[in-house]
């Protein structure tokens, strides 16, 4: 099912986003028809995912368009709501990207606009499936296994944090299809247990075997011998190879380290930033304290607690065993660079 799932589309008027807070107890949609909304939704994860999140900030320039229109906007007024958008999370690369490649085409109007960002939808799509099938092919080699394999993956990387079929877990699909997957662990995941509530949904929707853990489970599991290899996504990854992910990433990395196993990144090339030279310089988004000192508007940390509330961790290159994106696998523990894939 989730291969038709698309978390955001353009409906003509305006954009129709899957509501990722209410999943997986309801399936409800939300219409974003002017920029408040779009900035609002990306902020509040309504829509989330790098990938996902670039998606709707490229169609987010043509929302600003129209209501520009309809509101009698300058130009500048204009640039400014999609600036908005533009800055609406830090972390992931992608939002900036796919906005700026929408707005070199705004000069030509709407239709050259929904035109750039239907090509950022359609090639998000195909990146994930050419990224599947070479994080599959690299998996199954590196690890040597001729059984199925048992994989663990942290955050939401799906359909839903996509334009379709997804990163990591379109790795993890890949192999399933190739009848070539045990099990998956999939980590529960802050903020708002994406993990538990997405990764899990999507994987039940395929018919994949997997089960959910406390992130403070997977060190164990991996170092336990129960995990062949871990698969993520990312939200940027610097020149050097440091890669941020979801909170909880790098730990992940550092059992896979200890243990031996590959940790294998997989993102498309539009999370690659080599503007950004290293981890140090990729801004991670602080959320708000409540997201920890509370759960689902019960507070459970007592009063006077304060919360820390990074939404993203920076794993070094040199954890990172393989790097897939829709152009191949670089294996950056080993010496190669993000920009070896670019040239
Ligand atoms: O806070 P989110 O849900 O937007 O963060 C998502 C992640 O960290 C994903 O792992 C990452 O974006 C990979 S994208 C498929």
């Amino acid at each position: 099912m989730s291969q038709e799932l698309r978390a955001v589309d353009w409906t003509g008027t305006g954009l129709t986003l899957i509501d990722q807070t209410l999943l997986p107890h309801r399936a409800e949609t939300v219409d974003v028809r002017d920029v408040d909304t779009l900035v609002d939704a990306i902020q509040r994860l309504v829509v989330r995912g790098a990938p996902a999140i670039g998606a709707a900030g490229a169609y987010g320039v043509a929302l600003a368009l129209l209501e520009g229109e309809r509101e009698g906007w300058s130009e500048t007024q204009v640039r400014q709501a999609v600036a908005r958008i533009r800055e609406a999370r830090p972390t992931a690369v992608n939002l900036m990207v796919c906005v700026d490649r929408v707005m070199a085409r705004f000069a030509e109007g709407l239709d050259a606009v929904l035109a750039e960002a239907a090509a950022v939808q359609r090639e998000d799509v195909e990146a994930n499936r050419a990224m599947g099938a070479f994080g599959a092919d690299w998996l199954l080699k590196r690890t040597g296994e001729d059984r199925p394999l048992r994989i663990l993956t942290h955050c939401n990387t799906g359909a839903l944090a996509t334009a379709g079929w997804g990163t990591a877990l379109g790795v993890i699909r890949e192999l399933h299809a190739r009848g070539r997957l045990e099990v998956v662990h999939a980590d529960e995941t802050r903020p708002l247990l994406q993990g538990s509530r997405l990764t899990a949904w999507e994987l039940v929707q395929e018919g994949i075997p997997h089960c959910v853990q406390a992130d403070a489970a997977a060190a164990g599991t991996i170092l336990r011998g129960d995990i062949d290899a871990a698969v993520v996504g990312a939200d940027r990854i610097a020149a050097n190879g440091d890669t941020a992910n979801k909170v909880g990433t790098v730990g992940v990395a550092l059992a896979c380290a200890y243990a031996g196993i590959p940790f294998l990144v997989a993102a498309p090339t539009t999370t690659v930033d080599l503007a950004t030279p290293t981890g140090d310089d990729i801004h991670i988004e602080l959320r708000g304290e409540d997201e920890v000192l509370e759960w689902a508007g019960v507070r459970t940390a007592p009063a006077g607690s304060r919360g820390h509330n990074p939404a993203f961790d920076v794993t070094p290159g040199r954890l990172v065993t393989g790097l897939v994106t829709e152009r191949g696998v670089l294996e950056v523990s080993a010496g190669q660079l993000p920009g070896d894939l670019l040239r």
